[in-house]
């Protein structure tokens, strides 16, 4: 009760400084300035904000707010405000409800215990929103990064971004986990198609384009808090190993790893993520140097500082507070452990006040930067653009866009329309959830259609003029259609379920040796033959390059399998350029790799930036 009224008048007392201010500018200064005066004076009231509410925390609410957990796990009715929680996550596991509106429910519940607190500070509710809100069955799904990578186009990431924090924001959150702005050295690393490319300077666009259409002007209620992840050198590791051992120099890491992380600060990014992987023998969680000295002196990072999924059991709390990590993925049943310990730890000294103040501060300021202080809950009318049309066509546009056409022999594409007869192959062809890759419904991604996506064939349907028959094991070989268009590649995953090598599962470089077959019934039946891959990273596909007509790399392009089908037909021309160099052979990829790698002895079959155009 005594703390409001001093935010109140330092509230107030801002306004008379922005009145005032605004009456002395001059009518000359242009445009440019007085919006950069505007941001400056409205930067220093939020820290002034900042200073005076933390000036009355104690120990325990900051604690508080450096925690983040489920909505449904460490915490029960009346936790949220007893263990005065700083942010909830809602990642694989339990929905909060069975449509929008249950969902935004459940958040405005929680968001009503934080706010009935001594201090009444509001909760940030984060998702791994990572190409559409694909937490939620219905949401707009894009392609992968991996594809917007290929698109080259920076307009369009924004455009997409823009989109997944609305309907983002529809389903109730204010934060997403995204964007993934690894450099992946390794095709074995199971998250290849989480990161834009092989580039750092791509990355680094992509980094800033998505950051500005997530976050825009951030306290509109339609705009999130971005993350970019994961700090430093996830996709990095020696032999593609997600959490592995990073081994390349400091120069390397600041020439290239760090760019996409200077351009996400310089864009204003909301947080970062630390990464699993270690690095000079530290775990990146703990490493101090790279975390306190390089990201928040250096490079002037202001935001959150955010561990990765209980990177505080897996690398102790107090070392990774200590190392600058601001706030804890506090999941699986130890939120009491962590909250205790760290509370010890600043007692005994351990832990530095200053410490947990700079941590705070940070949560703090982004939480007043999102207007969530003012407007603690999410747009109600929101929930009705979720999936909507206008959405769906920017990422049809997006999946268009991302195809890259590595063969065209004797011009077999574009199709004809009035092709009499087409046969299409293979079970990715029909099915939205195998185009769409992990992170899409469940955190494995999902082997069923889901609701709102169009599938590839259900694309081509309806834009032939002919009869389109389909053949999804390749049993029924229809030789008498004039094409057939195949389509083969991964199952999802993620993490590092999808890295090759690791014993959860039995993942190859190549396609199966039933994918191999679809293709081969088809050449031995005579046909002309178009494949398209679906897949998180570039396969060894090189006999099956050879063996085809033409060959495009679609990547995972999400719910709307019709852009695939308007590339085919000629509705548009292909646009996507190699993300990543294209690997010749299994053996090839069986070292370590790096950007160093393709040299005289080892070259890609296709270079990074290849891409025919019929
Ligand atoms: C992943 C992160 C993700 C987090 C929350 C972790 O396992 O590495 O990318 O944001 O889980 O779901």
């Amino acid at each position: 009760m005594f703390v409001k009224p001093s935010i109140l008048t330092a509230g107030l007392m801002l306004l008379g400084i922005c009145v005032l201010f605004s009456c002395q500018v001059n009518d000359s200064e242009d445009h440019k300035s007085l919006t950069n005066n505007f941001e400056l004076k409205k930067a220093l009231a939020i820290e002034r904000k900042v200073d005076s509410l933390l000036a009355i925390m104690t120990i325990e609410e900051k604690i508080g707010q450096m925690s983040q957990v489920r909505h449904f796990y460490d915490i029960e009715q009346g936790d949220v405000a007893k263990k005065l929680i700083g942010s909830v996550i809602h990642t694989q596991g339990l929905l909060p409800g069975e449509d929008a509106i249950e969902w935004q429910q459940k958040f405005i519940g929680l968001q009503k215990e934080a706010l009935s607190t001594r201090l009444g500070i509001p909760l940030l509710f984060g998702v791994d929103a990572v190409h559409g809100q694909n937490t939620y069955n219905g949401a707009t799904i894009f392609p992968h990064n991996i594809g917007l990578g290929a698109s080259r186009n920076p307009e369009l990431v924004e455009k997409a971004a823009e989109i997944t924090a609305k309907e983002v924001q529809a389903t109730g959150f204010n934060w997403v986990f995204s964007p993934c702005i690894a450099l992946p050295y390794n095709e074995k690393w199971g998250r290849v198609y989480e990161a834009f490319a092989e580039s750092s300077e791509l990355t680094a666009q992509m980094a800033r384009a998505s950051i500005r259409g997530h976050q825009g002007n951030l306290s509109d209620k339609k705009r999130v808090l971005a993350t970019s992840k994961h700090y430093i050198g996830d996709g990095a590791t020696d032999y593609g190993v997600e959490g592995g051992l990073t081994s390349i120099g400091a120069q390397e890491l600041n020439d290239s790893l760090l760019l996409p992380y200077k351009a996400s600060v310089e864009e204003g990014v909301g947080a970062i993520m630390a990464s699993f992987n270690t690095y000079e023998g530290i775990p990146m969680h703990a490493h101090k140097a790279l975390i306190t000295d390089t990201l928040k002196k250096s490079l002037k990072f202001d935001g959150i500082m955010l561990s990765d999924w209980k990177g505080y059991s897996r690398f102790g709390e107090r070392d990774i507070i200590n190392a600058g990590i601001d706030m804890v993925m506090a999941v699986d049943g130890d939120l009491d452990f962590f909250q205790e310990d760290l509370k010890n730890a600043v007692d005994s000294g351990f832990v530095a006040q200053s410490r947990i103040d700079d941590a705070v501060k940070r949560i703090l300021r982004q939480k007043y930067r999102l207007g969530l202080f003012e407007n603690p809950f999410p747009d109600t009318t929101l929930v009705n653009i979720i999936g909507a049309g206008e959405h769906r066509e920017v990422a049809r546009q997006a999946v268009r866009e991302s195809l890259v056409l590595l063969k065209n022999e004797d011009d077999i594409l574009p199709l004809d329309k009035k092709t009499a007869k087409i046969v299409v192959v293979g079970e990715h062809a029909d099915n939205s959830g195998l185009q769409s890759g992990g992170w899409t419904v469940n955190w494995q991604g999902t082997q069923e259609n889901y609701q709102g996506a169009t599938t590839i064939l259900q694309g081509i349907k309806k834009l032939s003029q002919g009869d389109v028959l389909y053949d999804k094991n390749a049993t029924e070989k229809h030789a008498n259609a004039e094409v057939a268009i195949i389509v083969v590649g991964e199952t999802p995953y993620a993490e590092f379920f999808g890295d090759i090598g690791h014993e959860s599962n039995n993942l190859q470089l190549t396609l199966t040796q039933k994918h191999q077959d679809y293709i081969s019934t088809y050449t031995d039946l005579g046909l002309k033959v178009i494949v398209i891959l679906i897949s998180g990273r570039p396969l060894v596909t090189t006999a099956q390059i050879e063996q085809s007509n033409a060959f495009i790399a679609a990547w995972l392009p999400g719910s709307e399998g019709q852009g695939i089908g308007e590339v085919l037909f000629g509705d548009f021309n292909f646009k996507g350029k190699l993300p990543h160099s294209w690997p010749k052979s299994v053996e090839d990829l069986n070292g370590k790799y790096g950007p160093n790698f393709w040299t005289d002895d080892i070259a890609p079959l296709f270079p990074f930036g290849f891409g025919l155009q019929y």
